[in-house]
């Protein structure tokens, strides 16, 4: 086994409708190959069924590109690390099995990840010009399938301080932007049609929720009658207003998850911020968090977009740090679809 200053990670994650490899020395990330999944755009949303079908189909060429692409051969790597949940259950299996299988086939230590962790971790990953978070942190955790604001004392010490009842963000970007006409994914359209937009002209309700939780189905309604009730005035509305009713969308949703951190903020008395997830490359939440460096004195942290969207190499530094602390998992772990941060091994 190779010594522990040279420690070789090769991570798999398949949780949703992403296949990724990676392989990390330390903390530096070697490879990191993706296969977005197209199929899912003809549906308007993920199919699970055809989600774990794809995973299948593109696991093997991939870890064999991300040990290509590393320039590593297999006998160097140090342990495997993988996808354990939370995620859907048929996509998170086949990574869950592949992994077990490789592990056993090389005879190689073997470390369940949470993804969760593994998005707020991914500020971990050898960054030229950049400095991760130092703790206490607060992350928050924003994409498709999650919003979380999350405590962050230590790597593995963490409290979920919030999270969505119903809908992730990026649901709801998504969402909104179906009923609008747009495809899917419609988040990055409505950014990029809310640049020319009036993000005041329609104003649409902040959902009261208590405490540091998020609702974004509420938003999706008044959305859904607010386009009805125009467009039966008139049946261009939605062509017409189209960069207005996005700037209006981004400006309702930026301001949510604004409100919340800035409370996590004011509570836990924490300036120190890790973004993270797809939706972080929304351009009117990177200018809210902008001005709130300014205004109130935070640092915030943004890892570049590859390692916020879903993909192994974040999977591969939780491996590198469970691996100096001696965290293996046996051949008899299973997948689990609901895995709460900070309740493995
Ligand atoms: O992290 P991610 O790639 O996949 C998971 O959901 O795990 O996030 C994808 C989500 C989609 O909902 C997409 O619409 C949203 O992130 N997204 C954006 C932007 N870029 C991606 N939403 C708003 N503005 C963007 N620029
Ligand atoms: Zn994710």
């Amino acid at each position: 086994m190779p010594n522990s200053k040279e420690i070789y990670i090769l991570a798999i994650e398949s949780s949703c409708d992403d296949t990724s490899a990676a392989v990390l020395h330390n903390r530096k990330m070697l490879s990191n190959v993706v296969a977005t999944q197209r199929i899912h755009e003809e549906y308007g949303g993920v199919v699970p069924e055809l989600a774990s079908r794809a995973h299948q189909k593109n696991i093997v060429p991939l870890v064999h590109q991300a040990l290509a692409k590393a320039n590593i051969d297999k006998k160097l790597v140090s342990a495997i690390a993988f996808t354990r949940g939370p995620g859907l259950m048929g996509s998170l299996l086949v990574g869950t099995s592949f992994a077990k299988s490789l592990s056993l086939g090389l005879q190689l230590p073997l470390i369940e990840v949470n993804h969760m962790e593994a998005h707020i971790l991914a500020h971990f990953i050898e960054e030229p010009g950049k400095t991760p978070p130092s703790f206490p942190f607060l992350a928050l955790t924003i994409s498709g399938g999650h919003t979380q604001i999350v405590l962050v004392r230590d790597y593995f010490q963490m409290e979920v301080l919030g999270e969505t009842l119903d809908d992730a963000v990026g649901e709801a970007f998504d969402k909104s932007a179906k009923l609008m006409g747009l495809p899917y994914p419609g988040g990055p359209l409505i950014d990029q049609y809310a640049k020319d937009g009036d993000p005041e002209k329609f104003p649409f309700p902040i959902p009261k929720v208590d405490g540091l939780n998020f609702s974004f189905s509420g938003l999706k309604t008044s959305i859904l009658y607010f386009l009805q009730r125009e467009s039966q005035r008139d049946p261009d509305f939605v062509t017409r207003e189209r960069n207005h009713i996005c700037a209006s969308i981004q400006h309702t949703i930026v301001r949510i998850l604004m409100e919340k951190l800035t409370l996590a903020s004011a509570q836990t008395g924490i300036k120190e911020i890790a973004v993270g997830g797809g939706v972080s490359a929304n351009s009117g939440i990177r200018e809210a968090l902008r001005n709130a460096e300014n205004e109130l004195g935070w640092k915030v942290h943004i890892p570049k977009l590859e390692y916020c969207t879903d993909n192994a190499g974040m999977i591969g530094i939780v491996g590198y740090l469970k691996y100096l602390q001696g965290r293996f998992t046996d051949l008899g772990v299973t997948a689990l679809a609901r895995y709460s941060i900070n309740s493995g091994n």
